[in-house]
């Protein structure tokens, strides 16, 4: 109860807080949460259309081409390099620095997907397309992330990053890096893996140690990158030559688990259509068997996986229907704007949107499986999914596991009859001050 109306007090006086910090509207934060959390100044490059603050106090003048790149050989001799060595520069008409950036001096632009769609306007459309398959994509991932409620939620040190790599929603220089835009840069692994690597979705390791990834590793560094990405250039496929079908700007039509996350129905009529796309890519090289056999044993290894991660979930459930996991929904640090979860607290086992979130507030053993069904799971799923055999089987001995240890402990509190102890959790999450350390540094 002390709680409850700890929280209570909290909320009433973060209110205000926001109310009087006397803040400009523009440095405000965008989004369902934009209320609660402040841009730092790396959002101007990050989410350039919504941040890029023009008026600053450098050389000012209205410029041409060839006087922008010959004051700036001297200032950022890096960039004049790059552009001089990029398709940009080498073309009949030039597409010189004020294309990208404008020509006032005091008015600069940073480029949007849009600058650059005035004269790449199918890829830009290609892009854009991915937003009619939802989550995950390209074009919706600046949304996904300030729509998540940790964002608002936790410290600025530990969301600023999460742009870094989400920003490839909001500029065009996340494949092709400025200021060369280089196609052949695009093409090789190494521009996906910026982003594509770590526990959630370790795309790099899984794809490194498939046949195709090893062989890559050989001999990648002597094929012509030059050449695009269709039938015939390639002895093996990497990333894009995979999800961008021919230089498609569209990852997601292809996309059965996505991410790894859910319970997907991969016979669904829709996801059947992607299959197809997929089988596709596979026949530039393999007979459609091969393709087709590498498939059901993806689905069935899922299907293993969400048989493991449900036994756990209702173990959990149970364990929580008799009172013995604690904290209870109640106890938990509501997050910042979410009003239905302050009135109606909801149970966090098992998927819900906004999983992340379950990274704190909640007891040991939903920690565990949290873990093992975010970081396990998605691991396992990745090495099936880049034919990563090995790497998919030593998740699943962690699956095991963690269905073993989360098991017995559960048997355990059940035979003794005593909730399950809130010691076990860590004070700043049970207290709140991690949320309330956040509301005020936010
Ligand atoms: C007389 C010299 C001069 C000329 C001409 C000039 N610039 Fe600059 N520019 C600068 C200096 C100095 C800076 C500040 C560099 C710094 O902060 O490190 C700068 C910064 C920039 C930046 C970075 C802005 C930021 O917020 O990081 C861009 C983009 C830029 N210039 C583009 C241009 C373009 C486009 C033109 C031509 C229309 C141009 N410049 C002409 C001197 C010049
Ligand atoms: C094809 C478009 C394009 C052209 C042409 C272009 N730029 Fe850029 N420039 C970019 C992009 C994209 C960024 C990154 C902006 C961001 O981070 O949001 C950038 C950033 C910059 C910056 C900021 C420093 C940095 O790299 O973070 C400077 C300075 C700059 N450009 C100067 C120039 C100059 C000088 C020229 C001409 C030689 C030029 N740019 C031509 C697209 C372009
Ligand atoms: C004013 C028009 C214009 C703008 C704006 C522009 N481009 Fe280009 N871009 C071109 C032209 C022209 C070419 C050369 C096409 C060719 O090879 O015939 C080109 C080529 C390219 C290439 C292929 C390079 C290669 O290696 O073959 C890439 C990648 C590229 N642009 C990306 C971008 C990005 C990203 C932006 C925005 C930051 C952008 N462009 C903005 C006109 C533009
Ligand atoms: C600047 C970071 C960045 C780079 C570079 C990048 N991605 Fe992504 N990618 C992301 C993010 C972030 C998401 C998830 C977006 C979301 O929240 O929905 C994503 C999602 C995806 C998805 C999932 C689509 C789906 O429907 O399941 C695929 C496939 C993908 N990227 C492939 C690639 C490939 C291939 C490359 C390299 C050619 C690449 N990405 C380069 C950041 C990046
Ligand atoms: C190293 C780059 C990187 C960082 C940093 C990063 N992400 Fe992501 N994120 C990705 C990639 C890549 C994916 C897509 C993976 C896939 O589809 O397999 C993704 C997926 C997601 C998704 C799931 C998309 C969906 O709809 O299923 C959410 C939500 C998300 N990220 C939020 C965040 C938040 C919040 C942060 C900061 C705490 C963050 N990300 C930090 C690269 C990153
Ligand atoms: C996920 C990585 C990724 C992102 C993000 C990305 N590109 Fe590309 N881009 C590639 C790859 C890979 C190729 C080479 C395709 C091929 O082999 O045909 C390419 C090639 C290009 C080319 C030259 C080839 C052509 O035929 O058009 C242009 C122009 C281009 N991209 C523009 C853009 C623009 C504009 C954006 C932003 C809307 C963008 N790219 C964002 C990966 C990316
Ligand atoms: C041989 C083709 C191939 C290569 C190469 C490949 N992937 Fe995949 N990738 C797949 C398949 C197949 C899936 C599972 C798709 C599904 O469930 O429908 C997948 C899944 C993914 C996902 C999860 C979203 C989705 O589409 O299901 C991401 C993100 C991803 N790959 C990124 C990468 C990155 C980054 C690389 C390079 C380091 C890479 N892939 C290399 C075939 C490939
Ligand atoms: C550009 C050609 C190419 C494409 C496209 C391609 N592969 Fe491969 N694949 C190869 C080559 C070559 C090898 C053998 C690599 C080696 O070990 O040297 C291979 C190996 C494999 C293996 C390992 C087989 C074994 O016996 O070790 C599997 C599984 C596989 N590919 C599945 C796929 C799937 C699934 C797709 C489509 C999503 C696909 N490949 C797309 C060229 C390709």
């Amino acid at each position: 109860m002390w709680i409850a109306c700890f929280h209570l007090v909290a909320w009433l006086l973060f209110l205000p807080g926001l109310t009087f910090a006397g803040l400009p509207e523009e440095a405000r934060g965008v989004g369902e949460y934009g209320e609660s959390w402040q841009p730092d100044p790396m959002h101007e490059y990050w989410d350039p259309a919504t941040y890029h603050r023009p008026e600053r106090e450098r050389a000012s003048g209205v410029f041409k081409g060839e006087e922008c790149v010959e004051c700036h050989t001297g200032v950022t001799p890096g960039i004049v390099n790059d552009w001089r060595n990029s398709r940009h520069s080498q073309v009949k008409e030039p597409v010189s620095c004020p294309a990208c950036h404008g020509e006032d001096h005091e008015k600069l632009l940073f480029p949007t997907p849009e600058t650059c769609g005035q004269c790449h306007p199918q890829r830009l459309a290609q892009m854009v397309e991915e937003k009619k398959y939802g989550f995950p994509s390209h074009a919706l991932a600046m949304e996904r992330v300030v729509d998540s409620k940790h964002f608002a939620d936790k410290p600025k040190a530990e969301v600023t990053p999460c742009l870094q790599c989400h920003s490839v929603a909001s500029k065009c220089d996340s494949c092709h890096t400025r200021h060369r835009f280089a196609a052949a840069e695009a093409r090789r692994p190494e521009a996906c893996i910026t982003c594509h690597s770590g526990p959630p979705h370790p795309d790099d390791d899984s794809f490194f140690a498939s046949s195709h990834g090893q062989r890559y590793q050989k001999e990648g560094a002597g094929w012509d990158w030059s050449k695009p990405l269709t039938a015939g250039n390639y002895p093996v496929p990497s990333c894009a030559y995979c999800h961008m079908r021919q230089g498609n700007h569209q990852v997601a039509d292809k996309a059965v688990w996505r991410f790894g996350i859910r319970e997907i129905n991969p016979k669904s009529a829709e996801n059947q259509i992607k299959r197809k796309r997929w089988l596709e890519v596979c026949v530039d090289c393999h007979p459609p068997e091969v393709a087709q056999t590498f498939f059901q044993e993806l689905d069935q290894e899922r299907q293993t996986t969400w048989g493991k991660l449900y036994g756990v979930e209702r173990r959990l459930k149970s364990l929580r229907s008799d009172g013995l996991l604690r904290p209870t929904a109640k106890e938990r640090p509501p997050y910042p704007m979410d009003w239905l979860s302050r009135w109606w607290p909801r149970e966090r086992i098992g998927f819900y949107e906004g999983q992340a979130s379950a990274f704190y507030n909640v007891s040991a053993l939903e920690r565990d499986y949290f873990e093992m069904w975010y970081f396990t799971n998605l691991g396992a799923y990745k090495g099936m999914a880049h034919g990563a055999k090995a790497m998919a089987k030593g998740f699943h001995e962690k699956m095991d596991a963690a269905v073993n240890s989360i098991s017995a402990t559960v048997q355990q509190i059940q035979e003794q009859g005593k909730q399950h102890s809130p010691v076990d959790l860590s004070p700043i999450w049970l207290e709140g001050e991690y949320t309330r350390f956040n509301r005020d540094h936010n």
